[in-house]
């Protein structure tokens, strides 16, 4: 935004130059992009208002519908896609939420995978018949189900890879050519939609893949040091006008301070996920040959029942990791994850994922707490998992944290 000189300002008093601050002086534009924390913007003139009434998305008026700061980090975001567009929001959550209500109608139907995001999977179960949407589960495996269950109610095919806790792949191109029959077949749009979270774009590009948007959890990488909630919609310009409608309504929009922390983080992005990728590599490396651990799921081992896939799909493997305890003696298979997890010194017990200090937490006790013995089955978590958001810390410290916490267990 320019800032308009005031002549003679000097002459004003104390009072005004306090209020209006650098308003008097000339514009220097700084190297560190501001924050604009701001509610509402000065129009130059009323001139400002009636292009605003009639239209003009040029003209700032209220941070709920834009804001500089915000605006720059969605242009990065859609740039680091190569995408038209990108929308922010207040978390992951409010982008998913509001990119859904903006697309799906009463009586329209969600083809959706079976293992998301513990919120976003409770959202569809419980509240989204709210809404007269109904959501159907797909076989991941079997993606021809998309094209099988599509009708003419059908308007969105959901899914994430790497998926939450168990790290299955699911084949990218495969959804966006099963999308594209499934299209052909009730003769309407249907829109792909990946939460492209646990990838990130630094490890995989679903849009150059033939997905039409992308979801993620800025809270997570991008944000990438567990300060902030944020989450992210990346596609095209028509799509992204329409959520930023609906967004208006919702009111999820983006504080401009976190946005200025987003920004901040944007320029480590790619390194530190370069870092993350190598300590998770190398660590589950390690646990595959702890006599503790029964199973490691991580895409990049060969032991991976996807390897294959996530490596034709995927720059790097990512930095999540979960291991299967082997039955302990002593403990149920809960307590022996507790244990270890309260054994812990470098990593820290607490949820949330993807910055840059390790985090562990234990499925049943976070993201999949309240499901079903059943839905927890189908979703392949058992309570002896332990799910471990590798951050940057020396790889043999790391190493060696859980080296001694699983020697502990009986
Ligand atoms: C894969 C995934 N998607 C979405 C979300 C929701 O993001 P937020 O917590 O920023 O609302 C999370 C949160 O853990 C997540 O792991």
């Amino acid at each position: 935004m320019t800032k308009k000189r005031t002549k003679n300002s000097t002459r004003v008093s104390l009072s005004t130059r306090a209020l209006h601050g650098t308003k008097l002086y000339p514009h220097k534009a700084p190297v560190a992009f501001p924050i604009y924390q701001t509610s509402t913007y000065r129009f130059e003139s009323s001139e400002d208002a009636i292009r605003y009434a009639k239209g003009d998305p040029t003209v700032f008026v209220y941070s709920r519908y834009h804001n500089p700061t915000v605006q720059e980090v969605e242009e990065k975001i859609a740039l680091l896609y190569g995408a038209e567009d990108a929308v922010l929001f207040s978390s992951g959550m409010a982008a998913i939420t509001t990119t859904i209500l903006a697309i799906a109608k009463p009586g329209n139907t969600i083809l959706s995978t079976p293992a998301l995001y513990g919120g976003t999977y409770r959202w569809f179960r419980d509240e989204l018949h709210h809404y007269g949407i109904n959501v159907r589960i797909i076989d991941p495996h079997n993606l021809a189900t998309i094209v099988e269950y599509a009708d003419t109610t059908t308007c969105i095919v959901y899914f994430e890879t790497p998926t939450n806790p168990t790290l299955d792949i699911i084949d990218i191109t495969e959804v966006a050519q099963q999308t594209a029959r499934a299209r052909a077949k009730i003769g309407k749009p249907i829109l792909s939609i990946i939460d492209n979270t646990f990838g990130t774009v630094v490890n995989q590009n679903p849009l150059e893949m033939g997905i039409d948007v992308c979801i993620e959890s800025a809270t997570k990488y991008i944000g990438g040091h567990h300060d902030l909630l944020a989450g992210v919609v990346v596609g095209q310009n028509a799509l992204c006008n329409r959520v930023r409608n609906v967004a208006k309504y919702l009111g999820g929009c983006l504080d401009p301070f976190a946005a200025f922390l987003l920004n901040r983080s944007l320029a480590t992005l790619e390194l530190r996920v370069l870092q993350h990728n190598a300590n998770a590599f190398t660590l589950a490396k390690a646990l595959e040959n702890h006599p503790k651990v029964k199973r490691v799921l991580y895409p990049g081992l060969p032991s991976h029942p996807y390897h294959r896939i996530a490596k034709r799909q995927m720059r790097g493997f990512g930095g999540m990791v979960t291991i299967e305890l082997q039955p302990s003696r002593k403990y149920t298979p809960a307590e022996a994850a507790a244990h270890v997890c309260d054994s812990l010194n470098v990593a820290v017990n607490a949820m949330s994922l993807g910055g840059v200090e390790t985090l562990v937490s234990i499925p049943v006790f976070s993201s999949h707490v309240f499901m079903s013995d059943s839905e927890l089955a189908r979703h392949g978590v058992s309570p002896g998992m332990i799910r471990i958001s590798v951050g940057l810390e020396g790889i043999d410290d790391l190493i060696n944290d859980f080296t001694q916490a699983l020697d502990t267990l009986r």
